[in-house]
C-alpha cells in the first residue's frame, strides 16, 4: 500500500487541466445499460470507481472496452445477474445499477452501497421512487431485491432533495410505460449530463436541471457517442489550491458557471479570480479576509468543496464558520488538519476556523474522498513534510493528481509504506 508525500511550502504557477466528471461518470456507466446497441462515452476520468463500474457492467455480461478516457459498452450480452456482494460494496454510485436494471430488466438485485462514510446516507427516496413506479422493494440480507411485472410512470415527489435519487428515478423511468414527473428534483449539472446521454439514447426526458423533470416512457433505447461534463469538483479543488498555495495558477477545461458559488467566495476572501470561457484564473492571494460557509443543494456552495475549502481557510485573518446543511458528519478532514497546527473546532455540523495559522508537514490520514483533497491542498501549504495515508479514497475520484500537480511545481510522490506503517494505519 502506498502513501502520499508533499514537501510543502513551493509556489505553483501554469496550468491544470479538470478531467471528466467523477459524479457524471458513475451514472452515465451504468445508463449505457439501458440501450440495446453500443454506446462510447467520451472524456471519462481514470479513477478507480469507473474502472469499478466498468467491472461490474462486465459482470452482468456487457463488453466493455476503456482506453484514453473513452468506453464503449455493448449491452448486448448482459442479463439481471444479482450482485449481492463483491464490487458493488466499493462505491456508493453502485446504486444507479439499481435503477438501470430495474429499468431494462424490470429486476435488479444489488448490495447496499458503500462509500465515504459523511453521517447516514439513507436511499429511502430512491425506493420510494422505484416503489411509485411499481417495483417490490426488499432487503434481503444486506442487498436490495427489486422486481416488477410492469413500470409504470407515476407522480414522485422527492422529500429530500437528492441528486441520487434524481438520477435513480430517471434511469428506471424512462423505459417505463406512460409519464413520470420527478418534483422537487435536484438540480446538480450531473443530472443534466445523464439526461442529456439519455435523450440521445431515445429518451423523452423535460426539465433536467430544473425542479421538475418529466418523462414520457418509450419502448427501447438505443446506442449513442457522449462528451461528459468537466468535473466541477475537481475544477474547486484546484482553484481552492491554487488560492492556497499558488502564485497564478490557471485552470483549464471548466464550465465556470459550475463553479459560480465558489468563485463568489474566493472573492469574498480577497482571493484574485478571473474568468474566461472555459478556463479560470486564480491570482496570488495574501491577507485573506474572513468568510462564513454554508453547504446546500446547487446552485449554492458545494458540500463536495467544504472539505478543501477548510484547508484554506487556515489562512484568513480572523474567525470563520463553515456548515454543512448536506452531511452530519462530513468533518473527520478537521482532527487531522488540527494536527499540522490548524486551530478548528467543531461544534455539530459546524466548524469554526480561527486563522491565520501556519500549517506544519504532519502524518495525515484521509478517511473519505474529499478529505484527502483538503489534506493534499494543506500539505502544499505546510512548513515541511505531509505524509497521507487512505490513498484509496483519493484515487477514487483524482485521475493523474500527482502528474497534475507536479505540472504546476508541486514536489508530491507516492511511495510504499513499511510494515510497521501499515500496522500503524491500521491500527490507528
Ligand atoms: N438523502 C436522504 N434520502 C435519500 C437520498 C439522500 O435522506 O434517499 C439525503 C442524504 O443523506 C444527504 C442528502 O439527502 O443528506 C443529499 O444526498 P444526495 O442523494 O444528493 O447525495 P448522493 O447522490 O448520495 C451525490 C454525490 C456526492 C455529493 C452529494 C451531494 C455521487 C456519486 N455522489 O451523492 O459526492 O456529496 O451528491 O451533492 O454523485 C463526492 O463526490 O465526494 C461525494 C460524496
Amino acid at each position: 500500500m502506498e502513501k502520499l508525500k508533499i514537501e510543502g511550502g513551493n509556489p505553483l504557477k501554469g496550468n491544470i487541466k479538470v478531467s471528466g466528471a467523477k459524479n457524471s461518470a458513475v451514472a452515465l456507466i451504468p445508463a449505457t445499460i439501458l440501450a440495446d446497441s453500443p454506446t462510447v462515452i467520451e472524456g471519462l476520468p481514470d479513477i478507480s470507481d469507473v474502472h469499478t463500474l466498468k467491472a461490474l457492467l462486465e459482470e452482468i455480461g456487457g463488453s466493455v472496452e476503456f482506453e484514453d478516457g473513452e468506453m464503449r459498452v455493448n449491452p448486448e450480452g448482459m442479463v439481471a445477474m444479482p450482485l449481492p456482494n463483491g464490487r458493488v460494496k466499493k462505491l456508493r454510485a453502485s446504486y444507479y445499477l439499481m435503477g438501470a436494471m430495474l429499468g431494462k430488466f424490470k429486476k435488479a438485485a444489488i448490495g447496499l452501497p458503500g462509500g465515504c462514510y459523511l453521517g447516514p446516507r439513507p436511499i429511502d427516496q430512491h425506493i420510494k421512487g422505484f416503489e411509485a413506479l411499481g417495483a417490490t422493494v426488499t432487503n434481503e440480507q444486506g442487498a436490495l431485491y427489486l422486481r416488477a411485472d410492469e413500470l409504470k410512470g407515476a407522480r414522485i415527489y422527492l422529500d429530500v432533495v437528492s441528486v441520487g435519487a434524481t438520477i435513480n428515478i430517471m434511469l428506471a423511468a424512462v423505459r417505463a410505460k406512460g409519464q413520470t414527473i420527478i418534483e422537487n428534483a435536484a438540480k446538480e449539472p450531473e443530472i443534466i449530463d445523464v439526461a442529456t446521454l439519455l435523450s440521445n439514447m431515445g429518451a423523452n426526458i423535460k426539465g433536467a436541471g430544473t425542479n421538475v423533470i418529466r418523462i414520457e416512457g418509450v419502448d427501447e433505447l438505443h446506442g449513442t457517442r457522449h462528451t461528459i461534463i468537466p468535473d466541477r469538483i475537481e475544477a474547486g479543488t484546484f482553484m481552492i489550491l491554487a488560492a492556497a498555495a499558488g502564485e497564478g495558477v490557471t485552470i483549464n477545461n471548466v464550465i465556470p458557471l459550475h463553479v459560480e458559488s465558489l468563485i463568489a467566495k474566493l472573492r469574498e476572501m480577497g482571493v484574485p479570480v478571473e474568468i474566461g470561457d472555459e478556463d479560470v484564473y486564480i491570482g496570488k492571494s495574501e491577507n485573506l479576509k474572513s468568510i462564513d460557509i454554508q453547504t446546500l443543494v446547487y446552485p449554492g456552495f458545494p458540500t463536495d468543496l467544504q472539505q478543501p475549502m477548510t484547508s484554506l481557510m487556515t489562512k484568513i485573518h480572523g474567525t470563520a464558520m463553515v456548515t454543512d446543511t448536506i452531511y452530519s458528519a462530513r468533518f473527520k478532514h478537521i482532527d487531522e488538519l488540527k494536527r499540522m497546527n490548524a486551530n478548528i473546532k467543531t461544534e455539530g455540523r459546524a466548524a469554526i476556523v480561527y486563522g491565520p495559522s501556519v500549517l506544519q508537514g504532519a502524518r495525515v490520514k484521509a478517511s473519505d474522498l474529499r478529505a484527502g483533497a483538503a489534506l493534499v491542498i494543506a500539505g502544499l501549504m505546510a512548513e515541511g513534510i505531509t505524509e497521507v495515508t487512505g490513498l484509496e479514497h483519493i484515487d477514487r475520484g483524482y485521475s493523474d493528481l500527482i502528474e497534475k500537480l507536479s505540472g504546476l511545481g508541486a514536489v508530491i510522490w507516492r511511495e510504499e509504506m513499511s510494515a510497521e506503517e501499515l500496522e500503524q494505519v491500521n491500527n490507528a
